[in-house]
């Protein structure tokens, strides 16, 4: 007899039990909760021939965006070609993804999530791991279409009903739905307040609008249910930090910093891209950041030849070209110049945007204001490339702006400052700079 998850999805395994511990590390995942990733590996070690479970485990190394867990990710997959004989429909679909990503075909992988959802729209394990690699390629349209194609398959009735809601949400807001993105967040957040990756859309959707001090309010309002025991909450922190950033409130966002995304040499990639995306801000707003960096350079500099995730190659390159250097910055071009080479998805993310953004922003830190402004000029409005969301790739945005004022090209800088108001009418921040422009 066939067995389904908690979810309603099919599962090839005969334990019960053992399905039932997947639920729960499925159940942990969307909530952003510790220790998912353990949980599993006990489980596979109980139950080797698991497949979900493998297939699980595989999608968490593959999402990691980190190309360290790529031999992880490999062997997981060789484990999975072993025991695909035995592998239902659903589960051949997600050893496929996990071949094409292997393969280097990102975008493929990618759709192959989205292929098991057409007849398994309860797997809510395909519909997690396909959302997050919209968002590590930047891809804002399929972030919003993913959830929209499953979403009557499942009602408030379902306990999990918010963790749809917030990938729903998150999608339409990267897509530029702000208003119907907000009003699905809420109701989010309102069904399961530690929903973070509900909290984290909604903070998008009020960062985009530049609703400032409704971001703050609710950001700090409902701290704790997302502030501690959530993998989101540094990354929820740099959100209230931006909201800091909006206001000219540098002190307050430096403070946030300091006691929530200091960079420690064990830190992950993901955490350091909120300390070195913060910190950079704060220097073009001319706030002196003192020794911050010498840790988060030091960390990047470890992962200079992984040319995997473009928007890691971006923040290493803040942090080499803030600390000056130049060795470590000169040595990232040259791999970055070499990764660009080909056709691969890789290829061409690097290519358009990640090879131009890392050259801008490293002519940046030496002072090279004209190149600077050509490199990210040129190359901006192919940032989803490189992955991340568009408020984080948003500092490419106010380089730019900061690098056309000082190669004094004030109109330049006025009119991408002008491009900012009609989303954002009252903001400090954006008069701060046009008053320097001005
Ligand atoms: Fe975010």
């Amino acid at each position: 007899m066939q067995l389904n998850d908690r979810f309603g999805a099919p599962v090839s395994h005969g334990d019960q039990a053992d399905i039932d511990t997947l639920g729960d590390a499925a159940e942990l995942m969307l909530a952003y909760a510790p220790d998912p990733v353990s949980m599993v590996k006990s489980l596979i070690t109980k139950s080797p021939d698991f497949i979900m479970a493998r297939c699980f485990l595989a999608g968490a190394y593959l999402v990691a965006s980190d190309k360290s867990r790529q031999p992880l990710l490999r062997a997981e997959y060789f484990e999975l070609l072993r025991l695909a004989d035995r592998a239902n429909d659903r589960e051949k679909g997600h050893i496929r993804a996990i071949g094409l990503w292997l393969d280097g075909e990102r975008y493929a992988a990618s759709q192959a999530y989205a292929d098991i959802l057409n007849e398994f729209p309860r797997d809510i394990i395909a519909l997690q791991y396909g959302h997050q690699t919209d968002f590590l390629l930047g891809h804002a349209t399929s972030t919003r279409d993913r959830p929209m194609r499953v979403l009557n398959h499942w009602s408030e009735a379902d306990s999990q009903y918010s963790f749809i809601l917030g990938m729903q949400a998150f999608g339409l807001e990267e897509a530029g739905h702000y208003a119907v993105a907000q009003k699905m967040a809420e109701r989010c957040v309102e069904l399961n307040a530690g929903d973070s990756w509900g909290v984290h859309a909604l903070a998008h959707c009020l960062e985009m609008q530049g609703k400032v001090e409704d971001g703050i309010s609710f950001m700090l309002g409902c701290e704790e249910h997302w502030g501690h025991d959530s993998y989101m909450s540094i990354h929820n922190r740099w959100h209230l930090g931006l909201y800091y950033l909006e206001k000219c409130d540098f002190d307050q966002a430096l403070t946030l910093h300091d006691a929530h995304m200091q960079v420690t040499s064990s830190s992950e990639l993901m955490d350091m891209h909120d300390s070195a995306a913060m910190l950079w801000r704060l220097q073009l707003d001319n706030v002196d950041v003192g020794d911050r960096w010498q840790v988060v350079a030091e960390n990047y500099a470890k992962v200079i030849d992984h040319a995997y995730m473009a928007f890691t190659d971006l923040h290493a390159m803040m942090s080499f070209a803030a600390t000056g250097r130049h060795h470590e910055a000169q040595a990232q071009l040259n791999v970055l110049r070499a990764a660009a080479m080909g056709t691969s998805d890789t290829a061409n993310a690097i290519g358009r945007a990640g090879l131009p953004f890392a050259e801008g922003f490293y002519a940046f830190g030496c002072g090279d204001y004209a190149t600077a402004k050509r490199k990210l000029a040129y190359s901006r409005h192919n940032s989803h490339l490189i992955g991340g969301s568009v408020a984080q790739r948003d500092v490419i945005n106010w380089t730019l702006i900061e690098a056309a004022l000082r190669d004094g090209d004030t109109a330049m800088a006025s009119a991408i400052l002008t491009e900012r108001t009609v989303t954002k009418p009252h903001s400090p921040l954006i008069d701060m700079f046009a008053r320097k422009a001005a």
